[in-house]
């Protein structure tokens, strides 16, 4: 799209795309967001310009557009000049609140035959081939993506998470190798015991983004991992449930973890909730919710919504089942998903570790 005229009024700039649409800009943004180095450093891409002593009122002098360099150039009263890309006045041609990536909801999946393409790639095309960026879209798309022919042990797991971002440290430590026979086990996932469908880190304010899990060992019977789309339910009970999906969204649950010398707690809602309505992190894990108590008549409504949200990710359609095996990695978005496992006799050991949302981001938009 491109730029087919300007037009200074008193208060705002008028730019006419080649769509006929129109954007109006505030004389005081364009300064505010002028990319010249002198407001705008070249290698830091950090604000130098001082916000807060330009005034707010038009005081421009020129403005001029630079079909070459695809620049508008703006010169002020005082002789300052500022410089705007087109590619910053068309990504903000429209007024919005800022966004994490945008997650697609025609690709929400109510059952596991509605996700479209089966996300799974090959260890050696992350690796070898530049695959990294269908790795990630696969877990942006779906929420979730399994690496085939991994090495099997851990310094081959550790070394393709690091391809992903660094790895995040958690109260679990970093990257990490466990079993199922651990003899005082600090959480469910380190026994044989089922574990319903949850996520992690409830009891941190800023909960893992990704999750990594690759089964090393394995010399057991069961222990089927489900994973249930999270974002699905949500948009399902904002329909179907409108009260309890308000609820949901509104109710601080307070979630926990307890050990000798820790006592982690943090309280967000069910669904998080962007200032445009979109939900954009689902949290649920039953067993770590610390006590709470609301007005009674709330109390009520919380329980009859929560149970709905329970209800809805232990319904067997709704889950995608399967068997975590050597050399298949398994990836999937923590702020998204929820996973569960069933119960498991013998033995198995398993390697893995979490990332940042941000940097799972990151990654997304620098590939
Ligand atoms: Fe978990």
């Amino acid at each position: 799209m491109i730029i087919k005229s300007i037009e200074s009024l008193k208060d705002v700039l008028n730019v006419n795309w080649s769509d006929n649409s129109l954007s109006s800009y505030p004389w005081f943004w364009l300064r505010d967001h002028s990319e010249s180095k002198e407001d705008l450093h070249p290698d830091t891409k950090q604000r130098q310009i001082d916000s807060f002593s330009k005034p707010l009122n038009n005081t421009v002098s020129k403005i001029w557009l630079d079909e070459d360099s695809q620049n508008m150039f703006i010169k002020w009263d005082d002789q300052s000049e500022s410089r705007l890309s087109f590619e910053l006045l068309l990504s903000t041609a429209e007024p919005n609140s800022p966004q994490s990536i945008a997650l697609n909801s025609s690709n929400f999946w109510n059952m596991p035959s509605e996700i479209n393409i089966f996300p799974e790639i090959s260890y050696d095309e992350i690796m070898c081939s530049g695959g990294i960026k269908t790795w990630l879209t696969h877990i942006k798309t779906v929420g979730f993506v399994l690496v085939n022919g991994v090495p099997v042990n851990p310094d081959a797991t550790k070394e393709l998470m690091e391809k992903l971002a660094y790895i995040r440290n958690s109260i679990f430590g970093g990257f990490s190798v466990w079993d199922n026979k651990l003899e005082n086990p600090d959480d469910t996932a380190f026994t044989s015991l089922a574990i319903e469908p949850h996520t992690d880190g409830t009891y941190v304010y800023d909960a893992p983004g990704l999750q990594t899990l690759h089964c090393i060992k394995k010399d057991s019977i069961g222990g089927e991992n489900q994973l249930i789309d999270g974002l699905a339910i949500a948009e399902k009970m904002r329909n179907e449930y409108p009260d309890a999906f308000n609820i949901l969204c509104n109710v601080n649950i307070p979630g926990r973890y307890i050990k000798p010398n820790t006592y982690l707690e943090a309280h967000r809602p069910l669904f998080r909730v962007d200032s445009n309505g979109k939900v954009i992190q689902v949290s649920f894990n039953n067993h770590d919710r610390a006590p709470f108590r609301l007005k009674n008549e709330q109390m009520s409504l919380f329980y009859k919504a929560y149970k709905i949200f329970h209800n809805l990710a232990n319904d067997k359609t709704r889950q995608f089942e399967f068997m975590l095996e050597p050399g298949k990695v398994l990836t999937f978005d923590n702020w998204r998903l929820l996973h569960a496992r069933s119960s498991l006799s013998g033995y198995r050991q398993l390697c893995g570790g979490y990332h940042n949302r941000e940097d799972f981001e990151s990654r997304l938009r620098s590939v």
